[in-house]
């Protein structure tokens, strides 16, 4: 029998301390809160949320209702099926002049689910990954639980790059990976082949792995070329983890597909943790995401035309408040205004002093929900998706304008 002076109820905790030593996604904290506002009423602006508000394309939907029908609907392939992998090869070929074999390839339940799958693959206990800020908010998270440590650069200014430099000053016998996001969430970064050359040199000769997180590759805008690190010359490809999806491309954020391509002893381990946690993706989703790939591609063009426009009107909006600046990002969609100059400042008897309070007082008092910068590492800007209407977007900054008059 338990003596009751030896409970401490207060101390009791079932929760390990890994799971202690992470926090929620902040973005989805912020949509989850602009989300409820809404169902009470509140007529809610969300740039909050990374996802298109398109519908997913209907050729896409009706290969899932015919994978239904079919009975196509029993486990499948851990890594995925040979033909969704075929379609990704496929896909890596024609658009990013990558080849890769069926054993290179892991289909899983969306692109972030394939990352937290290489972490726990690639980490060892205080093994080191460089992750520059602003960062996608669960890069960090993802690499304290699979027991490795987040190295957090700051860039030099506001492109927010990447440099080999950078990587230089940060190297030490602990790095495994550096992460290169382009175009970026959440500031729109995005590198020339020439500077992911640059880096690749670096990492290739200290033999650090690099994830190279594509997600966002369609999303690119102007003369603006996209091209994936793996593909900037041809002996680097053994240091490159390709993770991609169709969630962003697509507008099938629901669906969670997404996948890895990279050298066969990685992939065939992100299997092996697949394979004991949550097997196949969606087998429904899969057939989905076959018609995505190898359907027509008007609409991936179509949406991010429409994405084009709203960028340039919100760039343009925003850079005519007193106080924000806004950097013109080359893609995703999204943008990072820089807005410390608000800091200090009292609008209608409340005192912003941080990005935080900013993006609280714009959700309590223009009704528009924002992420604050700090939530992704760097303080004093905030980010706006701008993956909703114009007309929205219109109304979010008009209160704006007005908010802070
Ligand atoms: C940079 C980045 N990578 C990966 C993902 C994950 O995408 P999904 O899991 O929907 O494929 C996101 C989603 O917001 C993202 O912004």
């Amino acid at each position: 029998m338990v003596r009751e002076e030896t409970i401490n109820h207060e101390f009791i905790s079932f929760i390990s301390k890994r799971v202690q030593s992470i926090k929620p996604s902040q973005t989805l904290v912020i949509d989850a809160k602009a989300k409820a506002l809404k169902q009470q009423g509140v007529d809610v602006i969300n740039f909050g949320v990374g996802e298109p508000d398109f519908d997913t394309p209907g050729n896409i939907k009706k290969a899932a209702i015919n994978a239904i029908n079919d009975g196509f609907t029993k486990y499948c392939p851990v890594a995925g099926t040979p033909e969704i992998k075929n379609a990704i090869i496929n896909k890596l070929k024609r658009d990013n002049n990558l080849s890769y074999t069926l054993e290179e390839i892991i289909v899983s339940s969306g692109a972030k689910h394939s990352l937290y799958n290489l972490f726990q693959s690639i980490i060892n206990d205080d093994d080191e990954v460089i992750v520059l800020a602003p960062y996608w908010v669960s890069y960090t998270d993802m690499i304290i639980l699979a027991g490795g440590k987040p190295i957090i650069i700051q860039a030099y200014d506001e492109n927010f790059k990447i440099t080999p430099k950078i990587v230089e000053r940060v190297l030490t016998s602990k790095t495994k990976a550096i992460i290169i996001n382009s175009p970026s969430n959440p500031a729109g970064v995005t590198y020339s082949s020439e500077e992911l050359k640059a880096i690749m040199q670096i990492c290739v000769k200290n033999k650090i792995l690099v994830i190279s997180d594509d997600i966002y590759e369609k999303l690119v805008y102007g003369n603006f070329k996209f091209t994936s690190v793996a593909a900037v010359s041809p002996e680097i490809k053994e240091n490159v983890v390709v993770i991609n999806g169709v969630s962003k491309a697509y507008a099938m954020t629901g669906w969670r597909i997404g996948y890895a391509a990279g050298p066969k002893n990685i992939i065939s381990a992100m299997s092996k943790i697949q394979s004991q946690s949550t097997s196949n993706a969606s087998s429904i989703s899969i057939k989905a995401a076959v018609e995505a790939l190898n359907g027509t591609q008007e609409c991936v063009e179509f949406m991010r035309k429409e994405f084009e426009k709203r960028r340039d009107y919100i760039v343009e909006r925003l850079n005519a408040i007193e106080g924000i600046s806004c950097r013109k990002p080359d893609g995703a969609f999204y943008v990072f205004p820089n807005i410390k100059t608000l800091l200090g400042k009292t609008f209608n008897g409340k005192t912003i002093s941080t990005d935080i309070d900013l993006a609280d007082y714009l959700l309590d008092v223009a009704k528009i929900a924002v992420v604050p910068g700090s939530a992704f590492g760097v303080e004093g800007y905030v980010r706006f998706s701008y993956a909703t209407s114009i007309e929205n977007i219109k109304t979010g900054i008009d209160r704006m304008e007005i908010a802070l008059k």
